[in-house]
């Protein structure tokens, strides 16, 4: 695992959008894992503005988020098809048929979907570099805690914190989904690389069990101490309870000393 410990969130996008251009300039037809939430909006930002500016392209690229709500339609507020659509899809030249999320209405059945989109991830050639957030209860996608590590893409039901933690982004007249299709645990651990953001001090008791506690089904992204590259990226709040930062700052500038930030992903 590597962790890169910055001061502010700008940061945290910053060099998380570093390692997202350099995998697409050097893979063009790359295959991106995507994560909704508030904290990657920030790194969309930044790409869509590559974008803009004529330095990045999306043409070539597929994307497979981790996550959707259990039948919601796709042009619902609250889906993570609008998040996405809202926040990336719209504005870079990406075709939506190259944008995948693991969706389920009320008449399919969740297994066969789940699969359906485990196979499909497998036909693209798999996933080069997923973005993960974390969950205050140390959730990656909606993968809970007591989840198997060995989990694949199925139906999870939400613990009462996450529907509390993200019961800010409904209305009241919104109707929040208690259940989601997820990519599983062992789903995330395929792809080549992992990149995980977090910031802020709510995130800081979860980050410290991630990168130091036991690996344990009840903070799911602990497993991520399993993968070969991983990258957490977090600013210093997030970084709050860690009683190895130094080591991690320390490492973090040694580091620099064999590869330089273009070397990012042959890293870790
Ligand atoms: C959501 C998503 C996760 C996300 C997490 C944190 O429920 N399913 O993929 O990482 O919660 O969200 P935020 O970045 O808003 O704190």
């Amino acid at each position: 695992m590597q962790v890169i410990i910055l001061d502010t969130p700008e940061q945290v996008a910053e060099k998380s959008a570093q390692w997202v251009t350099e995998l697409i300039e050097q893979k063009p037809a790359a295959v991106l894992g995507l994560a909704t939430g508030s904290t990657p909006i920030s790194l969309y930002q930044l790409l869509v503005e590559q974008y803009r500016q004529g330095v990045l392209s999306f043409a070539n690229v597929t994307t497979f988020n981790l996550d959707e709500y259990h039948n919601i339609a796709a042009e619902n507020l609250q889906s993570y098809r609008t998040f996405m659509q809202k926040h990336l899809f719209e504005h870079v030249d990406i075709a939506v048929s190259r944008t995948f999320l693991p969706t389920c209405s009320a008449e399919q059945n969740p297994r066969l979907q789940g699969e359906e989109y485990e196979q499909l991830i497998k036909a693209k050639g798999g996933i080069d570099l997923q973005i993960l957030g974390i969950g205050a209860n140390g959730h990656i996608g909606f993968n809970e805690p007591t989840s198997s590590l060995a989990s694949r893409t199925r139906i999870k039901t939400l613990t009462k914190q996450t529907l509390a933690d993200n019961s800010r982004l409904f209305t009241q007249d919104e109707v929040q989904p208690t259940m989601a299709m997820t990519m599983g645990i062992a789903t995330i651990l395929e792809a080549n690389h992992v990149l995980l953001m977090a910031t802020g001090e709510n995130k800081a008791s979860a980050v410290k069990q991630m990168i130091t506690g036991p690996l344990n089904a009840m903070c799911p992204a602990s497993a991520l101490q399993l993968h070969q590259h991983a990258v957490i990226i977090i600013d210093k709040a997030a970084a709050s309870e860690l009683t190895e930062q130094d080591y991690f700052l320390w490492a973090d500038k040694e580091q620099r000393k064999v590869t330089d930030d273009h070397g990012l992903l042959t890293v870790c």
